[in-house]
């Protein structure tokens, strides 16, 4: 870790990743789609909810630990599963290691840079991601891999639409740094030395492959683009599909990307253990409302029947601990550590879950709360039109 790596809030994690990253990799970072109006509501939302604090009976200890999918952590954070292509050499094995040496969850995109096996190797409390994609033997053919590796856990992502459009325009990343690719990716890396240096230590270029997709018959994994056009030619699956998903995985299973009533209760009635609140972090359709906005109809539709989780645009100990408030038992963050990723590598991870920690610490003491079961709605100031339910 170099001088003065720390940061002390995700803002200037990000500064720095927007500093150290090629401008198109950022880019591909900050995503977003259309109008980007769910991807800055995801934030914004959070700065209307206001807390209730107490001035006296403070706890001198609170205790921040939980449990996901069974799985005990030291605190309501857990990493999001993410496509985290070329940000850092070490990729998800470096986030992997942060999750651990922080006493929390991996989630591994099967989109991601790095191998199952090697991440499950850094991190024993991995849960392995899943899109609906590609045929049916070859999809058990992921999950078995993923078994056999060790994952704990399953989640299942089926909110995206292939909204490909972004008023602010979209990255341009090669597929394979071929000489012409270079050639055309070179001014965008070359001032960015230090992002290179990180590679080239390795010799190894970024390859986007997907290696988790490799073929059931073997053979060469595909390319992160190949595997976005598998996907893509997929039929959208039935929840009769969900089901048969869900009956493919023997343990833990998470639906990601519920925003509604009525799915949460579907995805109680196929056997889900936990559904995260969520719109892809804005990258979904344009407009869904940020999920702290859906969370709470939700929470108090079925709250006490299935373990709700919730993610985007969480950025701070104090989002946290609004989600716990208002009925989630933990959160999943995606942009905040891929910017500590970017900024600092595997020591960049844990500074970002230290200020989750740091920052979930200090609100539970500002309210008076000794633990994450006492929070309730009562510390939260809900502004009238907040909430937005179906
Ligand atoms: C660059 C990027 C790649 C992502 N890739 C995946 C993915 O492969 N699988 C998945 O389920 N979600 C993916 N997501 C969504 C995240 O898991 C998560 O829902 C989202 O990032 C949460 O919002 P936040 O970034 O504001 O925390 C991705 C998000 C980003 C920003």
């Amino acid at each position: 870790m170099s001088r003065n790596a720390w940061f002390e809030t995700v803002a200037e994690a990000q500064r720095r990743a927007k500093k150290r990253l090629p401008s198109p990799v950022y880019g591909a970072l900050i995503a977003g789609s259309e109008k980007g109006v769910t991807l800055d509501d995801n934030i914004a939302a959070y700065s209307e909810l206001g807390f209730a604090p107490r001035i006296a009976d403070h706890h001198a200890q609170r205790d921040l630990s939980t449990s996901v999918m069974g799985i005990d952590i030291a605190m309501p954070v857990i990493i999001s599963p993410t496509g985290v292509q070329a940000v850092h050499p070490q990729g998800e094995v470096a986030v992997a290691r942060a999750a651990a040496n922080r006493g929390t969850i991996m989630g591994l995109s099967s989109f991601a840079s790095k191998a199952v096996e090697d991440v499950v190797a850094a991190n024993a409390n991995t849960l392995f991601q899943v899109y609906w994609s590609g045929e049916r033997d070859e999809m058990v053919h992921r999950l078995e891999r993923a078994k056999a590796a060790g994952a704990k856990g399953l989640i299942a992502t089926l909110d995206w639409s292939f909204s490909h459009g972004r008023d602010w325009g979209s990255p341009q990343i090669p597929e394979k740094l071929t000489l012409g690719a270079a050639i055309n990716f070179a001014p965008h890396a070359l001032p960015r030395i230090p992002w290179l240096w990180s590679f080239a230590k390795t010799f190894r270029i970024p390859d986007l492959k997907a290696p988790n997709l490799k073929p059931k018959a073997g053979g060469e994994p595909p390319t992160f683009f190949g595997a976005y056009g598998e996907w893509m030619g997929t039929p959208p699956p039935s929840w009769d599909d969900v089901k048969w998903l869900r009956d493919q995985w023997d343990g833990p299973f998470m639906l990601k990307g519920v925003g509604r009533i009525d799915d949460a209760k579907r995805a109680i009635d196929i056997g889900a253990t936990t559904i995260s609140v969520s719109n892809h972090g804005g990258n979904n359709l344009d407009t869904i409302p940020a999920p702290i906005r859906m969370l709470p109809g939700i929470a108090e539709a079925v709250g006490d029947q299935i373990e709700i989780v919730l993610d985007g645009g969480v950025r701070r100990g104090s989002d946290v601990v609004k989600a716990v408030a208002l009925g989630a038992r933990a959160v999943m963050i995606g942009r905040a550590y891929l910017w500590g990723l970017a900024a600092n590598g595997q020591a960049g991870v844990e500074n970002v879950l230290d200020v989750m920690r740091n920052g979930i610490d200090s609100a539970l003491l500002g309210l008076g709360r000794g633990s994450l079961g006492e929070l309730s709605r009562d510390d939260i100031y809900v502004p009238e039109g907040f909430e937005k339910i179906r």
